[in-house]
């Protein structure tokens, strides 16, 4: 029997629009069911309304559990300040960015980042082997992204004062270091690690590493020097490891890892990280595999589930009369809300296109021709996004 389920579509700003249509082009064609309904979030929604993500989108997402997002645009706080509309100017509002508050409210603590080499892809990377030949690893790897705490937990100050200047002042380290410091030439931003959230994302490494045959989790931190954060990972990965026998515990220095994912990408199966360093390494292996016309994720809480692509909304490339870029990241996101539906069948299928038309190369957006990103790479012989979105649907079978 066919299921029947409504996802919230949220298309966001610039290119979010454009690859969002063209996945749900693809769903379509492949066969996936279900309805669609369009939640306003992004920079249109703070300029007039000012909240860029508005409470009926929230509400729609607390009904329907399931989001598909585009992109949004984020600018800093005085050019948000200056473009809203004037009736709401001097009101307090402060702009932040939607995609976090949405991760925050709905508590979408486990991101997934999955980077899988294509086969045939001119972007993947290549390097020289000792006997002077060119060798392309396959990358096969997955970051698992603790998505909500940590350095981008929003808990920061400057300029302390009060009781959060007395409170540092009681470490020793603080004293020592800053103690001498004028305090309006501070700024503080805290690395906040619970043991709930901590513990959701190792064992979602651990289950996921397990069901898909992985064996290896490498956890990408810094235990030695931020003892508390990255050392309470570590420690609670290595008791949960004792529950998953055949899965080896591989630890690495996020510094170490980025040298290391250009030496021996091969090497790492699944990788679990804090925040901010999930979001560095993920970003590192995307570029091995084609960079951000490829890289999907998904958010998971424990309620609601939204997958996007990784990259944002490009605005220099939202306004072209055809658009040019790659629609794949948020197809393949597509894919990981298929997987999240359990619709295993039509997401093997809309990946098997996706790797064909990537091997066949007959069709390519510019950014796999490596042409710079200008109107004209279409007179050139790159294919628009429509056109790849074509191609993809052709294969489907
Ligand atoms: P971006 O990811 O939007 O674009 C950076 C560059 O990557 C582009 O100029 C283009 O060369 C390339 N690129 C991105 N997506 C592509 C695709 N699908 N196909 C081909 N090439 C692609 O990042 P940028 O320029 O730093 O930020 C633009 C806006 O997006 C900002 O306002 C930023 O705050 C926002 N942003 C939003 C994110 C989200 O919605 N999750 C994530 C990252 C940035
Ligand atoms: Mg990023």
């Amino acid at each position: 029997m066919t299921k029947q389920r409504t996802i919230v579509t949220m298309p966001g700003d610039g290119i979010g629009r454009i690859v969002l249509e063209q996945a749900l082009r693809v769903l379509d064609a492949a066969g996936f069911k279900a309805d669609y309904i369009e939640g306003d979030i992004g920079w249109e929604f703070w300029c007039k309304e000012g909240n860029p993500l508005p409470d009926r989108t929230i509400k729609l997402l607390e009904k329907h559990k399931t989001g598909l997002f585009g992109a949004i645009t984020s600018k800093p706080k005085d050019e948000a300040a200056d473009e809203m509309a004037d009736e709401l100017k001097n009101k307090g509002l402060i702009y932040s960015s939607p995609i976090v508050g949405m991760r925050q409210h709905f508590n979408l603590d486990i991101c997934i980042r999955p980077c899988h080499t294509y086969k045939g892809n001119p972007l993947n990377f290549i390097r020289r082997a000792a006997n002077g030949s060119v060798e392309e690893p396959e990358v096969d790897v997955v970051i698992f992204r603790q998505n909500t705490e940590g350095l981008y937990g929003g808990v920061e100050w400057s300029h302390p004062e009060g009781i959060v200047y007395e409170a540092l002042k009681t470490h020793p380290k603080f004293v020592k270091n800053f103690g001498h410091v004028p305090k309006e030439e501070i700024s503080v931003s805290t690395r906040i690690f619970t043991k709930k959230a901590t513990e959701r994302i190792l064992r979602a490494a651990f289950n996921y590493a397990k069901k898909n045959k992985y064996n290896s989790v490498t956890v990408c931190e810094k235990p030695n020097v931020i003892r508390e954060t990255s050392g309470m990972m570590y420690k609670m990965a290595k008791d949960i490891q004792k529950e998953f026998s055949d899965i080896q515990l591989w630890n690495t220095n996020i510094d170490a890892q980025m040298m290391w994912l250009t030496k021996n990408p091969e090497d790492y199966g699944v990788i679990v990280a804090g925040n901010m360093f999930g979001d560095i390494v993920s970003d590192g292996f995307a570029g091995l595999i084609g960079g951000l016309g490829f890289a999907c994720s998904a958010n998971l809480g424990e309620d609601v589930a939204v997958f996007e692509p990784t990259h944002g909304s490009a605005p220099k490339y939202a306004g072209y009369k055809t658009s040019i870029v790659n629609p794949i990241a948020m197809i393949e996101s597509a894919c990981m809300m298929l997987d999240h539906l359990d619709e295993p069948t039509i997401a093997k299928k809309i990946r098997k296109a996706v790797a064909d038309v990537i091997s066949e190369g007959k069709t390519r957006t510019y950014d796999m021709m490596k042409l710079q990103g200008r109107e004209d790479v279409l007179t050139k012989g790159a294919a628009s996004t429509v056109q790849i979105t074509d191609a993809i649907i052709q294969k489907l079978v």
